[in-house]
């Protein structure tokens, strides 16, 4: 499984790629990591580890569907069959999901469809919710709307702010993404189209728990 990914900043759901695959954990290789800016963390943690990396700017095109052509482009080169957003800020358009149907996954910090979009943790606090987590999806056109692929629940304390709270996820999300990744490659996942129209697409997993709760250890 050859794994694109895309990220905007620090890139610690694209480490925790790097190291499962060098665990032997997940049977795949990074082809190719892309940003769309140029001082992304996650470029410098790429290029240490020996992988190819692109700089390819959201600005530099007319619309959103020209910079999508670009980024196809730049992942066909290098032969990916798998896309990874890892932290990726930018909405795709049909031109980008058309050329990797069902095959194009996102990890969010959050309980979908609860706190859907940017700074889904901080939504979370002011919300007053008592539980959040994490959620693996495959990527539709919509902000994090697409199929379910698993998620891991994580608690919210007292005194929490943005800062914390997020540290309590990110380790589920790079567990969670990385156990994704590994299904897909096993090819263990099935995309159930909608059972009548209206209704949604839904993922399932064979053979997989595919949530894990507060408490349980994915
Ligand atoms: C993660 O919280 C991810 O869920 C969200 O953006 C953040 C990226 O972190 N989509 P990193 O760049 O992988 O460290």
């Amino acid at each position: 499984m050859n794994l694109g990914v895309l990220i905007s900043g620090r890139g610690s759901n694209l480490a925790a790629i790097l190291s499962a695959i060098d665990d032997g954990a997940l049977p795949a290789r990074v082809a190719l990591v892309v940003s769309n800016k140029p001082d992304a963390a996650g470029l410098a943690r790429a290029a240490a580890a020996g992988i190819p990396t692109r700089v390819i700017p959201h600005g530099a095109y007319p619309d959103r569907a020209a910079f999508d052509a670009a980024l196809v482009a730049a992942l066909r080169d290098a032969a990916v069959s798998v896309v990874v957003l890892a932290g990726f800020m930018r909405l795709l358009t049909p031109v980008f999901l058309d050329a990797f149907p069902d095959r194009v996954v996102n990890i969010h910090p959050a309980l979908l469809p609860a706190f859907p979009g940017v700074d889904a943790q901080a939504q979370a606090l002011a919300y007053g919710a008592r539980v959040t987590g994490c959620t693996v999806h495959l990527v539709d056109a919509g902000t994090d709307t697409g199929p379910v692929i698993a998620q891991a629940a994580v608690p919210i304390l007292d005194g929490d702010d943005r800062d914390a709270l997020a540290a309590r996820i990110l380790p589920r999300e790079h567990e969670l993404l990385v156990r994704a990744l590994a299904w897909i490659a096993a090819g263990k996942l099935e995309v159930v189209p909608p059972a009548s129209p209206g209704s949604r697409a839904t993922v399932r997993v064979h053979g997989e728990r595919t949530w894990f709760g507060l408490g349980s250890e994915p």
